[in-house]
């Protein structure tokens, strides 16, 4: 049995409780996993704790008619948010609050706190991994537990456990691709139809897929912190989203895609991670021309790609076409099955022996 809580219960928290219910007789009979829901923490819809397990059917039919979830809370009052973190007995929580790209908080603080305790964490937030993955990832080898964040960049897409457990003892040399769904969503509008920079944010805005104040993604943030994340993790570089060579897509005219189509090429918001001679990792995110025979450049729409360029394999494409809250909660299921797998470093693992395996 597998005690978790859910961190969050938005539009990933959700999707996820909904995974949960539809994969558990495959989490039992491939991995042995039986799942209980012992938590959830929202922001305004209230908490909830309950050892035996909670009802994800009636929690999500709570939150979808606008009511809290407290009526599914037993036992002691739990008064705020740092009492749930203490009090909930979960084995592994998954974190999926709203990213603060500035330091990462409050999530930052929740993940140090669960870490400590020897809670697993999973995480779908950007913002503690660019801000801490060092540190946070140090802290779970200490206590015995795993830290994991496949949904953090590119949603469920296989990202770092393709890294992690694919790539042994490759040399990643660069990482590039297309990092956000809505600025790859404006360019491919403003290219198909002719649109303005300002008419495609509209659109893209009518869909919902930018935000009101679309400045994080047209001007290259997200992208920047995706990238910085990238480079930390699977470059071992340090980089902060502000050391992230930053231009976003605002400038870019319908003349400027004209002009690349009749060169045969497509204007991307390209990012990039790449390990000069020195060993020294820098990053850019820049509106860039991709030849039309590229691979990049048939990534459409919300879709995402990464390239990995590496010593052995050259370069490794991996597409996510139309991702959506379903997917980023398969990634953090995914991260799930990996940290009972053991899949996740432990102090001390630093050298291994064939006989310790
Ligand atoms: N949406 C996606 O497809 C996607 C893809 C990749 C990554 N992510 C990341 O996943 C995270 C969640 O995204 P989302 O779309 O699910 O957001 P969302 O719909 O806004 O949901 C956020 C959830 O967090 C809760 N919350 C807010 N502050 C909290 C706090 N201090 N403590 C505990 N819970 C708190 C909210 O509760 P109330 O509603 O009650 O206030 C809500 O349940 C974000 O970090 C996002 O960047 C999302």
């Amino acid at each position: 049995m597998l005690n978790v809580a859910l961190l969050g219960f938005g539009n990933v928290g959700r999707a996820l409780a909904e995974l949960l219910m539809q994969k558990q007789d495959a989490l039992r009979a491939e991995f042995k996993i039986v799942v209980r829901v012992v938590g959830i923490s929202t922001g305004r819809h209230g908490q909830a704790i309950d050892e035996a397990g909670i009802s994800l059917r009636t929690a999500l039919d709570a939150v979808r008619y606008g009511a809290t979830i407290e009526g599914l809370h037993r036992g002691n009052e739990i008064k705020n948010q740092t009492e749930f973190l203490r009090d909930v007995p979960a084995d592994l929580v998954f974190e999926s609050v709203p990213t603060n790209p500035h330091d990462g908080q409050p999530a930052l603080d929740y993940t140090r706190f669960l870490l400590g305790r020897g809670v697993h964490v999973v995480s779908a937030n950007k913002g503690p991994v660019v801000h801490a993955y060092r540190e946070l990832t140090a802290l779970a080898a200490d206590h015995g537990v795993g830290y994991f964040f496949e949904s953090s960049v590119m949603d469920g897409a296989p990202i770092f456990s393709v890294a992690r457990e694919g790539l042994p003892a490759a040399t990643i040399t660069k990482v590039s691709g297309i990092f956000n769904s809505t600025t790859n969503y404006i360019l491919t509008r403003m290219e198909e139809e002719g649109l303005t920079f300002d008419q495609a944010v509209h659109e893209a805005q009518k869909i919902g897929i930018a935000e009101t104040d679309p400045a994080l993604d047209v001007d290259g943030w997200d992208a920047s912190i995706k990238t910085a994340i990238l480079a930390n993790v699977l470059m071992g570089a340090s980089l902060k989203p502000s050391d992230v060579d930053r231009e976003g897509i605002r400038d870019i005219t319908p003349e400027d895609i004209r002009q690349a189509a009749a060169a045969g090429q497509r204007i991307k918001l390209l990012c990039e991670a790449v390990r000069a001679e020195d060993g020294t990792v820098s990053a850019s995110v820049q509106p860039s021309r991709v030849a039309l025979s590229d691979p990049l450049a048939g990534v459409s729409g919300t879709s995402s790609v990464v390239d990995f360029y590496t010593d052995v394999l050259p370069r490794l494409t991996i597409v996510e076409n139309d991702p959506g809250p379903v997917t980023t909660a398969y990634g953090m299921l995914a991260d799930m099955v990996n940290i009972v797998r053991k899949r996740y470093p432990l102090t001390g693992d630093e050298e291994k022996s064939l006989d310790e395996g």
